[in-house]
């Protein structure tokens, strides 16, 4: 039995039994997704818990996730569906050189020769699931165009056979690191949750969840580092993904505290450029002492 929350309260603390905590307009855009059956667009930098939202989402309303991973130059026939070609010449072959083209034809299209893709597999579904589409800002405009199409009427139209109808509404996310900005059109279809770096309590809670036996303190210095790591001008910010790995590594090495030597020696797992080191040996790495031990 799926399950359907009664308001945002319900939303957030299902979201946090599954281990994703949701901050205030992720529960608020989760709940008016599975209300109003729109789909979501969820943009923000990478390592926020874009992916992880549906993930959590498809736990806590008890449906299947099916993924479409989206990339340069995926087409419909990964997408949707394709025929399957050589199941189809297999059957030809095996028909009796007698036998009538139509039946032949007729026999072929059908079901049975039919190779689902996810989005297909979102609509042809009996029981309702959580689509996502992973990335969209990776596909070009063309198939930006084609999804608009099955966003707002739920099916698909096979030549060869007919129109499949969704018979089970999904719920649907779409994430996005923009790389590229996605067109008006597809945004006016979809609500919109922008995923930022989380503030310093949120972060902490998280950090928490994901390891409980670090010392607090450490923890704490932890997230003020990280807020500071990513005050600077880097190439690559340090993200959600990057505190929760460091936290680990500080767990497994036994830290009781982020002292410089400590920081120096296990920042590569939150600074991942040359140049972007350099800066946090420079400007963080000097601070890290005066920061009082854990
Ligand atoms: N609110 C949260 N509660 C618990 N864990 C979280 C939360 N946000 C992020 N995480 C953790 O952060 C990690 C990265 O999240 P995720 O893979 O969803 O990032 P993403 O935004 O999809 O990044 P990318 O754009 O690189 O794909 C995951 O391991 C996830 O468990
Ligand atoms: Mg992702």
């Amino acid at each position: 039995m799926s399950v359907l929350p009664a308001s945002v309260q319900d939303i957030s603390e299902g979201l946090r039994a599954t281990g994703y905590l949701p901050g205030d307009s992720t529960a608020l855009v989760s709940f008016l997704a599975t209300k109003l059956g729109k789909p979501v667009l969820v943009e923000g930098p990478a390592g926020v818990g874009k992916t992880e939202l549906a993930k959590a989402l498809a736990k806590y309303l008890d449906r299947r996730l099916v993924r479409l991973q989206c990339y340069e130059g995926l087409d419909e026939a990964k997408a949707l569906y394709e025929w399957n070609y050589r199941k189809q010449l297999l059957r030809i072959q095996t028909e009796a050189s007698d036998a009538g083209w139509s039946k032949v034809q007729d026999d072929i299209f059908g079901e049975e020769f039919l190779l689902e893709r996810p989005l297909m597999t979102a609509i042809a579904s009996k029981e309702p699931v959580v689509l996502l589409i992973d990335e969209i800002d990776k596909t070009d405009q063309e198939f930006e165009a084609m999804l608009l199409e099955l966003l707002s009427d739920f099916q698909i139209s096979i030549p060869e056979m007919g129109t499949v109808v969704a018979t089970s509404h999904p719920v649907v996310l779409l994430t996005s690191n923009n790389t590229r900005e996605l067109t008006e059109a597809l945004k006016r279809r979809c609500l919109y949750l922008w995923l930022d770096y989380p503030a310093l309590e949120h972060e902490l809670e998280i950090v928490k969840l994901h390891t409980p036996d670090l010392p607090d303190a450490v923890a704490r210095k932890l997230v003020d580092l990280i807020a500071m790591v990513r005050d600077l001008d880097l190439k690559k910010p340090p993200s959600i993904a990057e505190s929760i790995d460091w936290a680990r590594a500080l767990l497994l090495l036994g830290a009781q505290d982020i002292d410089p030597a400590m920081f120096r020696d296990t920042m590569s797992v939150i600074v991942k450029h040359r140049t972007d080191l350099d800066i946090v040996t420079e400007r963080v790495g000097m601070k890290v002492g005066s920061l009082g031990s854990a």
